[in-house]
């Protein structure tokens, strides 16, 4: 029995069109939405007099109960279920009788579904804010203890200046501090209640639309019904946040596929996040880590597939906006896995600080010290870098250490040679931002402080509870 059989008397709806049109198999996940939703408009209905208070009990009562069948696993969807709302008014109706024909007054499946999906993914935003913070804090964690660790930074992939193994991790942690930003704003954006747009106009009915999205806790009513019904920018920028997100993990990701490897030997998976080979035993293989990367591209299929959809619908509902929630709900899902796999992955990971140091203490890691020293004795900065290139050329063509030309050099001497002992270069990395340990200290403290703000704007502990 579909929702809309008076229009169509007695004839029946084709399976072909129901299994391509229905939406029951993924917009189940939205039922505890779709029950908050229609509390707040039962309420609503009693409020504008549509309801007696009766009525409205015996709804609410109807709406606990198929509430608790579906926590329990007792709910039973019927095959001609096309979406969660059907299912849910179906159930209300066998269980409060008659009255059950009433919940629908005034409503449509077309603000319904918006103000559910609205609520979804205003609470999925905060999970995932959750995760985030978690993976954070875990870079966080592994930082501090890093202490006075340090490892080649590169550019083009190149050795190119030593940075504190702390300073490296924390740039991952502020890149996700930016994501953390974007679903707060995007939040705040959707925290609009489409219910009471109806179909697409509005109603005759005395409804109030600002009392209903108070009682959906959300900051205010929509202010154009085409607008409520038809938006789904929301559900756009949700999926760019977490492509962003995702491409951070990624790069994250590919970081650490690198590092893992017999080349780098920077870090060693604990055997709890590895994966082996099915024929090479002796792999072991950083699968977290490439499926991270590997997801970041469904991740922005899901945004762009979303916006291809959107960009030619005219005004208001079209059934083509169905399609915002299998995108959604996946880009939701995988990105929350992500985050857990790879927090867990670098929590237990091991870092080989002396390969780390050993990779970035060749000497000429420290040529730019040299030509800044030069530019202290107030040597002009581009003839400093010549200078010094030149000796690093000499040094590779002819096979001589560095330091002994360094210490030979008319320019250079002693006092140069110092600055291409083991792990001084990095030291001298002192201005703000920098990568030395004194503005590393500062930015341990930074980060920190925007994890525990971050936490309370989504309402986390902070230090998040110690988990089981
Ligand atoms: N399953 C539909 C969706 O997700 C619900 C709204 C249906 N509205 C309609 N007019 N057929 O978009």
């Amino acid at each position: 029995m579909t929702l809309w059989q008076g229009r169509f008397g007695n004839s029946n709806q084709s399976a072909e069109l129901f299994a391509f049109t229905e939406s029951l198999s993924f917009d189940k996940r939205l039922a505890p939405d779709d029950i908050a939703c229609s509390r707040a408009h039962v309420r609503g209905l009693g409020r504008a007099g549509l309801l007696s208070q009766d009525e409205v009990g015996a709804l609410l009562a109807a709406l606990s109960q198929v509430e608790q069948e579906l926590a329990e696993g007792s709910f039973t969807f019927q095959p001609g279920d096309e979406d969660v709302h059907t299912a849910v008014e179906r159930r209300v109706t066998e269980i409060a009788g008659e009255v059950g024909g009433r919940l629908h007054t005034g409503r449509s499946r077309n603000d319904q579904v918006a103000t559910d999906i609205r609520l979804f993914t205003k609470r999925a935003l905060g999970e995932v804010a959750r995760g985030i913070i978690g993976l954070q804090q875990v870079l966080l964690d592994r930082a501090e203890e890093a202490g006075d660790a340090y490892l080649p930074g590169y550019t083009h992939m190149q050795r190119a200046q030593p940075v504190l193994l702390a300073h490296h991790l924390l740039a991952h942690g502020w890149a996700l501090a930016r994501d953390i930003d974007r679903l707060a704003a995007t939040r705040r954006r959707l925290d609009v209640s489409p219910l009471g747009a109806g179909a697409l106009a509005g109603s005759s009915l005395p409804l109030d639309p600002d009392w209903v999205a108070r009682e959906l806790g959300f900051a205010g009513r929509f202010d154009n019904s085409l607008d409520a019904v038809s938006d789904r920018d929301f559900v756009a920028e949700a999926l760019f946040d977490l492509a962003l997100l995702g491409t951070h993990l990624s790069r994250l990701g590919e970081e650490i596929v690198l590092w893992s490897t017999e080349e780098f030997g920077f870090l060693h998976l604990d055997d709890a996040y590895a994966t082996g080979s099915s024929m090479l035993p002796q792999k072991k293989n950083a699968d977290i880590a490439e499926l991270a990367r590997g997801k970041a591209g469904r991740l922005i299929g899901h945004l762009t597939g979303l916006l291809t959809t959107l960009k030619g619908l005219p005004l208001a509902y079209n059934r083509d906006l169905q399609e915002d929630k299998e995108p959604l709900f996946d880009a939701m899902d995988q990105v929350q896995r992500s985050l857990d796999a790879l927090s867990g992955l670098m929590a237990t990971a091991t870092f080989d600080t002396e390969a780390m140091a050993s990779a970035a203490d060749a000497h000429t890691s420290a040529a730019t010290d040299l030509a800044e020293w030069l530019v202290r004795k107030g040597m002009p900065f581009r003839q400093a870098h010549g200078l010094v290139g030149a000796v690093v050329r000499d040094s590779l063509q002819r096979r001589v250490p560095l330091p002994e030309l360094v210490a030979a050099h008319p320019s250079l001497g002693a006092e140069a040679v110092h600055l291409l002992e083991a792990g001084v270069s990095v030291t001298r990395r002192t201005t703000p931002g920098g990568a030395g340990p004194g503005p590393v200290t500062e930015q341990l403290r930074s980060f920190a402080a925007v994890l525990r703000s971050d936490a309370e704007r989504f309402g986390l502990e902070y230090p998040a509870a110690a988990a089981g």
